[in-house]
């Protein structure tokens, strides 16, 4: 692969992303894909296809593109404009089928590629920068941020976690809650632990700061 073609998707997401106010920046695809590199470095994985991966991943998103999700018409239109082999597009096309988060129904990436992308992309999720992305998400989708009458809804399927709507609060315990003992690598596992310490001690702050008395 001409180092060329990495350089070239940086760019690619960097248009697509720019204006992102959804927690997905471009930013995030960066950090996503240099974690990426860092957890693929202990693994016995093809670093080409971790790379293209991790830098394509959010450019189909259902959430974001649902009119190219489908078909992953960005990502294979990227790799083919830079020569790949079918081979290359459809593993890499199938990483990023794999990662996503979807309640009960969410997938044990086949990989170890898949693997690295989905650990590196959930660690995104947690800690200081997953706090942020979260309250950005909620905003950006007028959530609320927390009501103390709404319990949170564990074990949901794809479609029930797709639909659902909830308060930022809940996602917590809905989703990043659950990311650090689904972690795959030992690398993940390890940046998990001290990332969900943390984002725990957050949340117990904010309850204790919700009823505004000292
Ligand atoms: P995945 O990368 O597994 O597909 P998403 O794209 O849904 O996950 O999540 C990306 C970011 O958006 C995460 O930081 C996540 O916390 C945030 N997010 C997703 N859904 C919600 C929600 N309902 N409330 C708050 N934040 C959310
Ligand atoms: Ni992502």
């Amino acid at each position: 692969m001409k180092p060329s073609v990495i350089d070239n998707a940086i760019e690619y997401v960097k248009d697509i992303f720019e204006k992102d106010f959804s927690g997905h920046d471009y930013y995030h695809t960066m950090r996503v894909y240099r974690m990426a590199c860092t957890i693929a470095e202990g693994e016995q994985a093809d670093m080409a296809k971790v790379q293209l991966a991790a830098l394509l991943h959010d450019v189909d998103d259902i959430k974001l593109s649902p009119q190219t999700h489908e078909n992953k018409d960005r990502a294979q239109s990227f790799l083919k404009a830079h020569d790949m082999s079918n081979e290359m597009v459809l593993s890499i096309c199938n990483i990023i089928d794999e990662i996503s988060y979807v309640g009960n129904d969410s997938v044990v990436p086949s990989t170890i590629e898949g693997k690295c992308v989905q650990d590196a992309d959930r660690l995104d999720a947690i800690g200081a920068i997953g706090i942020a992305r979260a309250f950005a998400y909620g905003g950006n989708h007028n959530r609320i941020m927390y009501d103390p009458d709404v319990e949170p809804k564990m074990n949901m399927g794809e479609a029930e976690y797709r639909n659902h709507i909830s308060t930022t609060i809940n996602h917590f315990h809905e989703k990043l809650f659950k990311l650090k003992d689904l972690m795959n690598t030992s690398t993940a596992k390890s940046i998990a632990w001290h990332r969900e310490k943390f984002m725990e001690e957050y949340v117990e702050e904010f309850l204790s700061e919700w009823d505004g008395i000292r």
